[in-house]
Parts: C-alpha cells; sequence; structure tokens
C-alpha cells in the first residue's frame, strides 16, 4: 500500500496516533474502482477530494497530478486487475483540535482485489430499510465524503440486523436523500430522478454519470425532490456507488418496488453503464 510517498507492506505502514483522522475524523476518503487495472473516474474522483479538502480548510499540499501518480504507483505495485482502492487522506498529525497544528496531511491508498457485491445481489436486487436516522441536509458535511462516516455505518448495520441490504436516509424535511452508501434513483414514465444536492446526498460520481447515461435507455434524466412514497411507489428503483454499479432496489421496508424483482429499465441502463465504464473508461 502507499503511505506518504513510499509503497510499504501493511504491518509497516503506520500512521501516528495523533493523526487528526484518528482523533476527530478529520479527513477525507475515495473509493476508486479498478477495472483492467483502469482506475475508473480518477479525475471525479480527485475533483471530488479537492472539493471536500476546500470545505474542511484543508490544504492539499498534492496536485491532482500527483494523486493520480500515487494512485497509478499503487495500482502497478499491486499488480492490481479488477478490485478497488481507498485513498484516504487526513489533516495529518497535530496536538488538540487546532486545525493549524496539522502541518502535513496523511496521504494513504489500499488496494483491495475484489469487489464485494456478488453476482447474486444484482440477480435478486436490494432491500432496504428506512432509517430512524436522518441526514442534515444542511451540514456542509452531507456534501463531503468525510472520515466522519459512522452515521452511515450505523445505518447501514440498523438495516442488515432488520434483513435488509442498504438503509436509506431521509432528510430533515422527510425527503429522501440518498442510501447510506449509495444514491438513489427512481424511474418513472419514461424518466429517471434522483434527489439534488441540496436534499442531502452525497454528489456520488456513478449518480452523475448514470444522469448523463439516462438518454441511451430513452430515459429524461432529472433532479428534483423524492418523497418516500414516490419511491415506495416506484415501478423500479436503484442504488449507485462506485463499487456497486448500478443496484436494482426490489424491496422497501418490506414491500416490492414494482414486481419486487429487478425492473427491465434498470437492467437495460446497468448493462450500457456495464459496456462504458468497460469500454470507455468512463469519462
Ligand atoms: C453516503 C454515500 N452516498 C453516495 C455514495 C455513492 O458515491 P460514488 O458513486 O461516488 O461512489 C457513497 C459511496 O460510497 C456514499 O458513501
Amino acid at each position: 500500500m502507499y503511505l506518504n510517498a513510499e509503497l510499504l507492506p501493511a504491518e509497516k505502514a503506520l500512521v501516528s496516533v495523533f493523526d487528526h483522522g484518528f482523533s476527530y475524523g478529520d479527513g477525507l476518503f475515495e473509493t476508486i474502482l479498478v477495472v483492467g487495472r483502469h482506475p475508473v473516474f480518477l479525475a471525479a474522483h480527485l475533483e471530488r477530494l479537492a472539493a471536500g479538502a476546500r470545505i474542511l480548510r484543508l490544504e492539499l499540499p498534492w496536485s491532482g497530478e500527483q494523486l493520480a501518480a500515487a494512485v497509478q504507483e499503487t495500482v502497478a505495485a499491486a499488480a492490481l486487475g479488477s478490485g478497488y482502492l481507498r485513498l484516504t487522506v487526513t489533516r495529518g498529525a497535530g496536538e488538540g483540535w487546532r486545525l493549524a497544528a496539522c502541518r502535513e496531511p496523511t496521504l494513504l491508498i489500499v488496494p483491495y482485489d475484489h469487489i464485494p457485491y456478488p453476482a447474486e445481489d444484482y440477480a435478486q436486487g436490494f432491500a432496504a430499510a428506512i432509517s430512524r436516522w436522518r441526514r442534515n441536509h444542511h451540514s456542509p458535511l452531507a456534501q463531503v465524503k468525510s472520515l466522519n462516516y459512522l452515521e452511515n455505518i450505523l445505518a447501514k448495520d440498523e438495516a442488515l440486523a432488520l434483513g435488509a441490504q442498504e438503509a436509506i436516509l431521509l432528510n430533515l424535511e422527510g425527503r429522501v436523500a440518498e442510501g447510506a452508501m449509495s444514491n438513489v434513483f427512481v424511474i418513472g414514465d419514461g424518466y429517471l430522478v434522483t434527489p439534488p444536492p441540496q436534499e442531502g446526498p452525497l454528489p456520488g460520481i456513478t449518480r452523475r454519470y448514470v444522469l448523463e447515461l439516462a438518454s441511451r435507455v430513452g430515459l429524461t434524466a432529472a433532479e428534483r425532490p423524492v418523497a418516500p412514497g414516490e419511491l415506495v411507489g416506484a415501478p423500479e428503483a436503484f442504488l449507485t456507488s462506485s463499487l456497486m454499479g448500478i443496484m436494482p432496489l426490489t424491496f422497501l421496508e418490506g414491500r416490492p418496488v414494482g414486481t419486487g424483482r429487478p425492473g427491465p429499465l434498470t437492467r437495460r441502463l446497468a448493462r450500457v453503464y456495464q459496456e462504458a465504464i468497460g469500454s470507455e473508461g468512463g469519462w
């Protein structure tokens, strides 16, 4: 793995106990899919990282080119054909809470040689439970893929305990924000909708790409608020993330979405998506 400009085995990759990532969840991460040694949507991931750093008032000492080179170096060193990378940036080590105490951000890139979603998941689709926790869509962190991820993990863990595979988070107004680790889409009659950023979702990179691909399967894409009732009553719905790609959402709160099977448009869109990231490498 890559840690602060060095390629190291896991047992030698050590981070300071004073690191603000450890003390305060003060940092950012990106989960990047790798297909055929190609880090998919790398530029978009690095752009979101830079945007998140600006929100956290964290000055990154690396250019986009240097980060991209570090990613490529990690892929090459691990001979990573297919799998994913987790890139983590923290504010670095410093005493106390003051941001200025941290002078050297930490950069860690860990390669994984598998994808944690088997083919059966796509064949069945995911069941989701609506979380009792709300996404604060006014929080600056709603827009940031930050190391403050415990709310998402708690929501997901509660959903798993209920026999579902994903949690849906509503925002403070009771409208759909996103999944605990995914964005949410609803397919209606000729259209595809997902909540806009001001409703509280993370600006997902897969989400953005899927909005662009919609027209290839004859759907008009829109970003607008989504009420939970619209999701429950939708003929088709799906979730997106870098690792999942497009995951059919087939049950919500124990009730079928549409027929309770992955819908035809979702399956077509998933095929178009797979082909696009395989052949065009995304953008
Ligand atoms: C909270 C949350 N929303 C949405 C997503 C999807 O984002 P992306 O498509 O950029 O992976 C993720 C990804 O893990 C996430 O953690």
